[in-house]
This record gives C-alpha cells, structure tokens and sequence, in this order.
C-alpha cells in the first residue's frame, strides 16, 4: 500500500547568530508534528535550513572581519549542532548559498521576468535597511518602518518589480475557499484584511549590497532576499532540476510552520510566487506564538535570549523539548521562566509521570518478583482507565492534526492522572497483604503496566528519548511490535513480561538552585 505523504518545514533561519530558545521552539514543534505523523503511517518529509543571504549578514561578516560564507558556515554549523542536541530528525538541511539551491531560485527569477512577471521600474520609497524592505509613505508608521519601529531612509532606484497585485483577487479567492490555508484564524483575518487593502507590487532587487544570488539577467542586482528564501521549500526537493522526484513526491507541503512574525511572507508573497509558476499551494501556512521573556520577544538586539544549549547540559532534552510545547498554548504566546521550565519538570515530569513509572514498577518487583501477571477480569476503576487509555490515541491524533500539540500532551497528562488516581482507588499495598487477593492485585498491576506502555508510546514523539529508558525498564526493548502506535490496542502487553527498576527518569529540581 503507498503510504500518505507529510511534509512539513521549519522558516530557515538566518545565520547572523547563535539561535535561541524561541527558534528551538520551531524547530522542536515541526519536529514533533513530523515524528508523530511517521508514528501513525505517513511517509514523512521534513525540511529545515538556513537563510544565508542579505546586508545584514554581508554587515555582521565584515563586522568580524572575514567572508560572508565563512562567516555563515561556522554559525551554521552551530545550528545543526543545536538540532542535534535536541534529538531533531530533519530529513534534509537546505542553505541558500548551495549551488543547488541558487540554480533554481535564479531560474524561477528568470521564468517571472520572461512571462512579465518581473518588470523593471524606477522606484522612490522608503528603505528599512534593517527589515531589507521598501515601503511607501502611506504605509509608514510615524515616519518609521511598520514592521520594527526602526527610522527608514528614503532611496531611489531602478529596480525589478513582481505584479503581486496582479494575483491578488486570485489570493483571496482561495483563502476563502480554503479556510485552513492559514492558521489560526485570527492570522487568517489579519491576512484577508491586509490584502484586501490592496497589494503592492513587491520590489524584488537589490543594489546596495552584494551578497545575494545575482538577477540572471541583470548581475549588478541581487535578488531580494524573501524570494530568495522562499523558494527554499521547493529547491530542496529538487523542483526544476534533474532529480525532482522529492518535488513530486512531497509537493505540495502540508504545513509551513513559523513565528506569527513572518506569516504574511508565507501567506501572501510565497502563494503568489507559487501562482505564477504554476506551482500547487502548500496545504497550511501556521504561525504560532513568541516565546517571550519579561512579556518582550526574545531578540539578540534586545539582548534578552535564552541559550538552548544550556538548558539542555542542565535540564536534559526531554524536559526542555516537553516544557516547550506544554507551554506554548497553540497560536498565543507563552512567557519562558526557568522557574516556570523547573516546576513543569517538577510536577507534570518527576511527580506525575516519572512517580507513575518508578513506583508501578517497583511494586511489580516487590509483589510479583519483577513478573506482569495474568490479569483477572477487569472492575469499576479499571474499566475506567482502560476506557480513557483506549481513548487517548485518538484523542491525541485529533489535536495533532490541528496542530494543537499542547492540547496534545494535555490529553496524555489526563491519562497519567488518571492512572495515578488509580494507584490510590486501587491500593495494591493494601491488596498484597492478603494472599487471596493476588488475583485482583495481578489485574492492577498489569493494568498499570499497561497504561505505562500506551503512555510511552504517545510520548515519544515529544520525547525521543525517554522511551528507549522505558522499554528497558518494561522489559520490552526487544518487543518493537509492542511499542508502535497501531499496537495500542489494550491488553497486548504478554503477561510473564520482567520489569526491572531502573534510575530515576526525572530527578527532582531544587527550586532554591535556580538563579
Ligand atoms: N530567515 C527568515 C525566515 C525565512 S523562511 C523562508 C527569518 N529568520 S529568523 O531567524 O529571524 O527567525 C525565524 C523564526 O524563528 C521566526 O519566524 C519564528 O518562527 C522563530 N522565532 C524567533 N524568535 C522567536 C520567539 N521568541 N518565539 C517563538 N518563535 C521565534 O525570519
């Protein structure tokens, strides 16, 4: 049977320094979505990369002193580091300063030019060198650039022109007939009224500076640096090269994931570039929230970023990647604390899972030498947890594909709840004193042997690398048929499984250590 496919990407980001925790939280999200989906049957693609070009690179390098391509290539470097600590499994890593990138964003160039796409025009406005955009006076904020705040100065120059306005009765149209285009609504809205108040053509060369891939036809521009970056999402698959079998296979994607910041570059530039080549609309553009720190946007000019690398040396990657998409309620933002990050880890990690896992299996070894038993027949809290057990999976399957992977983990976190409600309704200590009650204390224990599996397999894709620490203790490493989503179906779980205690999976943060 062929599978579905799934593709999903990452915004590439800019290597004009160390990403923090804001951009991990991205990264961290697609990641999960991505893991979870080849958990449940897709055929998964997942892209993410690095957006090499533009004046504030080519500023940064000269700042250090040396190229703008070594500059880049250590930062990059850095960033796959990043995603290796935190357990990402991208399928591929785009930079836009590989040739087999450059090729097809300048063909792509050279195709609008030749269908009067791309016109050239003399043009007066007002430059944000900092965003790299022109603007015109009316859209001006008190005089200053309406996306940062920043003074623009004004500038005149020939430059290359994209009839954006030409496709823009065409975008609305199917934004409205495809309401899950761009997600959440309330970016839907901002975008339909944006574009319903008239789109500009879009000034697509530069001349002030060089680092940038050259307008084919005209080498003294480089091409603006958005349209440059945007094409990333179909470059990296082969579109318009030799190989395009990814291209056909993958495209078109279905979910563009990204910061609210950079939704409007998604959601209208890049669908009318796709317009005019002819290209499929991706599926989904969906833009969370910020991750903010002292209610701002964590920003290096701002100075206050949180370094993702020193969270994990401290915390581990399983609680950062979880404290990350716990957090951050789908589409709104979320402070970022580290006392908010240690008591995530304190409750729902080392008091509610962590407890769940060492006390269940401490009492199969205490009670059954290590041995999960036949169960007996199931009775009123065991029907219970079995029942919200059976339910999770869907559950969890119904708000990912919302993408609401809080939602998500919440579902999970009702369940390990609920089976350490069931620990207390149960008591099996009491259970263990008398002999003719080791028929119904099996049946616990096996029930809470099994909600541990259900629960690990859910986690995984959340947190890599917790379940390999699991299925040691389960005694079911060797049992990968047992630890698939499809194998959730209650009461798998063989009896004469050996669980055996092992470290504790979450070790207690002390409130008082933290800064
Ligand atoms: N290079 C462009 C993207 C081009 S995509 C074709 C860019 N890069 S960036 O490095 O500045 O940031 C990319 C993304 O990082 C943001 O859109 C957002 O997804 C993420 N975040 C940056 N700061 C963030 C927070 N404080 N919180 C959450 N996400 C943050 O824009």
């Amino acid at each position: 049977m062929v599978k579905k496919t799934f593709y999903i990407t990452t915004p590439i980001y800019y290597p004009s320094d160390k990403l923090h925790i804001g951009h991990a939280y991205t990264t961290v999200a697609a990641d999960a979505m991505c893991r979870f989906k080849k958990q449940t049957g897709y055929d998964t693609w997942f892209l993410t990369g690095s957006d090499e070009h533009g004046q504030k690179i080519e500023r940064a390098a000269n700042a250090k002193g040396v190229t703008p391509q070594e500059y880049v290539d250590r930062i990059v470097a850095g960033f796959k580091e990043l995603w290796g600590r935190l357990e990402v499994e991208y399928s591929d890593f785009i930079r836009t300063t590989e040739p087999r990138h450059k090729k097809v964003a300048s063909s792509i160039f050279q195709k609008l030019y030749e269908q009067g796409d791309i016109y050239k025009a003399s043009y007066e406005g007002w430059y944000c060198s900092p965003c790299e955009t022109f603007w015109t006076e009316g859209r001006l904020d008190d005089g200053n650039c309406p996306d940062c705040g920043r003074p623009v100065e004004k500038l005149q120059e020939e430059n290359y022109f994209f009839r954006m306005s030409k496709y823009s009765d065409r975008l609305l149209q199917y934004i409205e007939e495809h309401p899950e285009f761009i997600q959440p609504v309330s970016r839907r809205n901002e975008m339909v009224s944006f574009i319903k108040s008239g789109l500009e053509d879009l000034c697509v060369s530069r001349t002030t500076f060089d680092w940038g891939i050259p307008v084919p036809f005209d080498t003294q521009n480089v091409i603006y640096v958005w349209v440059d970056a945007l094409t990333n999402y179909i470059s990296a698959l082969g579109y318009d090269s030799e190989d395009d079998s990814l291209f056909k296979k993958y495209w078109p994607a279905d979910v563009h994931l990204m910061g609210k910041d950079i939704v409007r570059f998604h959601s209208v530039i890049w669908p009318i570039l796709l317009m005019a080549l002819g290209i499929e609309l991706p599926r989904r553009v969906v833009g969370h929230g910020w991750l903010l720190l002292d209610s701002g946007k964590m920003s290096k000019s701002k100075g206050n970023v949180v370094d993702p690398m020193e969270l994990i040396d401290k915390y581990g990657v399983d609680a950062i990647r979880y404290y990350l998409l716990r957090e951050l309620p789908f589409g709104s933002d979320g402070n970022y604390s580290e006392e908010a990050l240690a008591e995530r880890i304190n409750k729902d990690l080392a008091n509610d899972l962590g407890n769940l896992i060492s006390r269940s299996i401490a009492m199969i070894e205490k009670y059954f030498q290590g041995l999960v038993k036949v169960p007996a027949e199931n009775e009123g809290p065991d029907r219970e947890l079995v029942e919200l057990a059976e339910q999770t999976p869907a559950a969890v399957e119904e708000f990912m594909d919302k993408m609401e992977i809080s939602n998500a983990l919440a579902a999970i976190w009702r369940l390990v709840g609920r089976a350490n409600k069931y620990v207390d309704e149960t008591a099996p200590w009491g259970l263990a004193k008398d002999e003719s009650n080791h028929g119904r204390l099996a049946t616990v224990l096996y029930n809470l042997a099994e909600s541990l599996r259900f629960i690990t397999v859910m986690v995984s894709s959340f947190m890599p690398l917790l379940p390999g620490r699991v299925w040691t203790q389960l005694g079911l490493e060797d049992r990968p048929d047992l630890t698939t989503w499809e194998s959730l179906s209650w009461g798998k779980l063989p009896s004469g499984t050996v669980v055996e205690k092992g470290p504790a999976l979450f070790p207690r943060i002390d409130m008082k250590n933290l800064k």
